[in-house]
């Protein structure tokens, strides 16, 4: 078969990750959040940007629903579409983290093969996986955009949670649970850590 690949060549680049980072002052990571539609991942991940670029760090914020509209503006929610949609979340992070940048995702995410797909592309200390572990019933309940009820009511097909799977992390670097614990709490432990 024809290997679209067999003449590409991976071009080294003169300036470096090291040096980028160098002139950033600090290193490139991937604060990864995992967890239910609802869980409090955007907002979470949303406060620890405005925590970062405070503190002076160079950070991106990829989002669900803002990268749905464009980048994977393509994808379903089946099996295979959300495991793209990661896919392509894990190769846009680390060109962010190559620049030097703290990138911040925050997507259910809710495989472990396509997290750890993604975590697979950083090196060891660069990838902190947190799984935002608000029960599933106080998500239901929440419903910001009243997709629970929908899916309860078989208008939305293969929801997180109601009729398609999430897998627990085994590995994730923190866990929390915005059911039990308020947002400065939790960002304060994250920074620790990051
Ligand atoms: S995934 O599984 O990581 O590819 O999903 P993600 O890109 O984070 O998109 C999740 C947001 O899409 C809305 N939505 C659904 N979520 C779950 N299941 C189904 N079937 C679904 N359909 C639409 C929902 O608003 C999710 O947003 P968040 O911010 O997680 O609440």
């Amino acid at each position: 078969a024809h290997d679209s690949k067999a003449n590409v060549v991976w071009n080294r680049t003169s300036v470096t990750q090291a040096m980028r980072e160098k002139l950033n002052g600090h290193a490139g990571k991937c604060v990864w959040f995992t967890g239910y539609s609802g869980s409090g991942k955007s907002t979470l991940a949303n406060a620890l940007e405005v925590k970062l670029n405070r503190l002076g760090y160079h950070t991106m914020l990829l989002d669900g629903d803002n990268v749905r509209h464009g980048l994977c503006k393509d994808l379903g929610m089946g099996e295979a579409d959300r495991a793209e949609n990661i896919r392509r979340i894990g190769e846009v992070a680390r060109i962010f983290a190559e620049a030097g940048v703290i990138v911040i995702t925050a997507f259910i995410s809710p495989f472990r093969k396509d997290r750890d797909a993604a975590r697979a592309l950083f090196d060891e200390d660069r990838f902190i996986e947190v799984h935002v572990d608000t029960p599933l019933d106080i998500c239901e309940q929440r419903d910001p955009k009243g997709l629970y009820q929908k899916a309860r009511e078989g208008k939305i097909k293969d929801f997180t949670g109601i009729d398609s799977p999430y897998e627990v992390p085994k590995r994730a670097e923190m866990t929390c649970s915005t059911a039990d614990l308020e947002q400065g709490g939790i960002i304060n432990n994250l920074l620790k850590i990051i």
